[in-house]
């Protein structure tokens, strides 16, 4: 059971004002941290060195999952991948926002697919994210969570676990809390991703990553609200995560407001003083819409925002097994995509009702 903190820790929001110029870097952004922080520190803790190890390290989390699928004998897989690039490219690009057009993640292959494409880069955006919106607040962390038994997260549309990963590599990287002690829960439409996440854990070393455990559902349902485990897992998480998911979502939403009755019991739900942290494809004002539901739910304070491309580092080279698979197929994964990043906080004391 973790406690719940009653301690009420400000964030500093002055050293890291939001970010509204759409057209910042991350090599200026990361040059102004540099500039601020580069009598502090060693220069292997310098932001931008963990990043880039950090960024090298999901990708060989990704290539020892192709390894382990090649020595099972399952090397014809590797072969299938190439229609589901096309297929999963083409909806991402032109239907996802508008249309209720989604890619099968029921289908196995559809799912290799995702992995290979955007499971290192979707890591790499939840590591930058928090690193950009927690740098100034680290210390104010650890201290907040020093006395918490155990540090719940939830991830809404988790799927195959890119945000666990590159969760669990920022919090380690500093020191924020004992991994061993992180409970994850993922919430998403298909439970299948369970079976990646399995195949992703045992093919990279044991005790790696935390174990999460999967809750199936479909957060643009009407009916019926949360299940009581659901409620449990939202009310005691101290931080809820919703990477790459409001965009699969929002068109349902758009199309009949009640399709976001879940996702608003969701935020209603949550504890106050968790995190909400939110990354998804910078188009038109879709995180305004995610922002006015969270705002709807209580989680009223805006502690971070950022728009901008967000780039895999190029110091990093592929690891064999994913050469490989360029080579077999053409294609790469994916290195860089244009994002808005934000986290929120429900307030510890009242005054949002
Ligand atoms: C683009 S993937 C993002 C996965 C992961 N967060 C990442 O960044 O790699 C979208 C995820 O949302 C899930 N999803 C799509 N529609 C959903 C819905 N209606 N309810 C719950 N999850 C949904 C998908 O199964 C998938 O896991």
């Amino acid at each position: 059971m973790a406690f719940y903190h009653d301690h009420h820790y400000e964030f500093d929001h002055h050293n890291h004002h939001y970010n509204h110029h759409y057209n910042q870097s991350d090599e200026e952004f990361h040059h102004d941290l540099f500039l601020k922080r580069r009598h502090t520190m060693h220069w292997m803790q310098h932001p931008w060195m963990q990043l880039v190890d950090a960024a090298a390290y999901f990708d060989r989390v990704v290539a020892n999952f192709f390894a382990s699928i090649v020595a099972q004998g399952h090397g014809k897989v590797v072969d299938r991948l190439l229609p589901c690039f096309d297929a999963i490219s083409t909806i991402y690009r032109q239907q996802l926002h508008d249309t209720d057009i989604r890619s099968d993640w029921g289908d196995g292959h559809n799912r290799c697919a995702y992995t290979y494409r955007f499971f290192a880069l979707h890591c790499h955006l939840v590591y930058r994210g928090l690193q950009m919106a927690l740098l100034p607040n680290l210390q104010l962390l650890r201290e907040t969570w020093r006395n918490y038994f155990s540090l719940r997260v939830c991830c809404i549309g988790g799927g195959p676990g890119s945000d666990i990963v590159g969760l669990t590599r920022f919090i380690r990287d500093n020191d924020l809390f004992p991994t061993w002690g992180l409970e994850c829960s993922v919430f998403d439409l298909h439970p299948e991703w369970e079976n990646t996440w399995m195949g992703i854990s045992k093919a990279n070393p044991p005790g790696e990553f935390p174990v999460l455990s999967y809750l199936p559902g479909d957060i643009t349902r009407t009916y019926p609200p949360l299940s009581p485990r659901g409620r449990l897992t939202i009310q005691s998480a101290d931080i809820i995560t919703a990477v790459k998911v409001f965009s699969s979502v929002v068109a349902f939403m758009k199309k009949d407001a009640l399709h976001g009755n879940l996702l608003r019991e969701i935020f209603q739900e949550m504890k106050p003083g968790a995190l909400l942290f939110y990354i998804d494809n910078f188009y038109k004002n879709d995180h305004r819409a995610f922002q006015a539901m969270a705002y709807g739910g209580g989680v009223t304070e805006h502690l971070f925002e950022w728009h901008g491309e967000m780039n895999y580092p190029a110091e990093v080279t592929h690891s064999e097994t994913i050469n490989r698979i360029i080579q077999g197929t053409g294609f790469k994964p994916l290195e860089r995509c244009s994002v808005s990043v934000m986290l929120l906080r429900k307030p510890l004391t009242g005054g949002y009702m």
